[in-house]
């Protein structure tokens, strides 16, 4: 059987993952921060799909953690780098302690984990990948959230060029996943009101991840899910980049 390895399994976007994963008939190891919530998804996992769940509890943000995950993730076929949160991203109201945490979750811990898989999966040659959950947000300025995720889509992309021109590689693949909003648990985390974000915007966690899945098999460096997102992402590219910045910054940007 294949294994994944998915950051963030436990809620939200990383859960989909899992599911999808499992009933396609995956082995998995499940990575997040709270244990007895590992425990009882893996449970949930092993009684429902019949596949092998393994937990591994690891703070990213962390150096412990991250070399936990770093020493597992080399015998598995597919990395899902998922975990993430938001926080009030105008600069200057954020904490340096949180903007530096963001950048070890969101970059680093991407950065290290695919180059901790990649040789494995090229020496196997069994196909598989990364994929790096990124968000639309990559696609605007709007605070160290929106910059990390650009520097994953970025990564992602030449990390997949540099495997492109690689001869020994047989099909490894690795795509920047961008949602736009989904119902998970990452608004009320981050302590941000989305009641006046339009009904047209929310996405759904397995259809996107099945739309993500698709995107991957088919070889796309990005892959962006829904009409709606594609059009959006397309729109922005259009408009002048000041101009982007300035309507980013301010729109969707309240807090509790
Ligand atoms: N929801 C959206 O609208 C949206 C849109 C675009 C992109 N995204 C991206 O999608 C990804 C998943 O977000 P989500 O919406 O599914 O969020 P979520 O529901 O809040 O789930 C986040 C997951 O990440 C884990 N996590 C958080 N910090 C961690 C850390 N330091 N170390 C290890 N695990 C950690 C959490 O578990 P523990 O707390 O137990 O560690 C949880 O399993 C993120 O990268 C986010 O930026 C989300």
């Amino acid at each position: 059987m294949p294994t994944a390895l998915i950051t963030g399994a436990t809620a939200g976007i990383g859960a989909a993952f899992v599911r999808r994963l499992a009933s396609d008939g995956f082995d998995l190891v499940l990575v997040a921060r709270d244990e007895k919530r590992l425990e009882e998804t893996a449970e949930g996992l092993r009684a429902k799909y019949r596949v092998k769940a393994e937990v591994l509890s690891a703070d990213l943000a962390t150096d412990e953690g991250l070399a936990a995950v770093e020493d597992r993730v080399r015998t598995v076929d597919l990395l899902v780098n998922n975990a993430g949160f938001g926080h009030e991203g105008e600069f200057l109201k954020v904490p340096i302690t949180d903007e530096l945490r963001m950048l070890r979750v969101h970059c680093e811990a991407v950065l290290r984990l695919t180059y901790a898989a990649l040789p494995g999966m090229i020496e196997r040659a069994r196909g598989g990948g990364v994929i790096n959950v990124a968000s639309v947000a990559a696609f605007f300025a709007r605070g160290t959230y929106s910059a990390s995720k650009a520097w994953v889509v970025s990564f992602s992309q030449g990390v997949m060029a540099d495997l492109g021109n690689q001869s020994g590689n047989q099909g490894v693949h690795v795509m920047a996943l961008c949602p736009g909003f989904v119902h998970t648990e990452f608004h009320e985390r981050a302590g941000m009101d989305v009641s006046a974000i339009p009904g047209f915007l929310w996405l759904d966690g397995d259809r996107l991840v099945a739309d993500g899945l698709r995107d991957f098999r088919r070889g796309a460096p990005v892959s962006v899910p829904g009409g709606q997102y594609k059009a959006l992402v397309g729109l922005g590219r259009l408009i002048p980049a000041r101009l982007a910045a300035r309507v980013s910054s301010r729109a969707g940007r309240k807090y509790d």
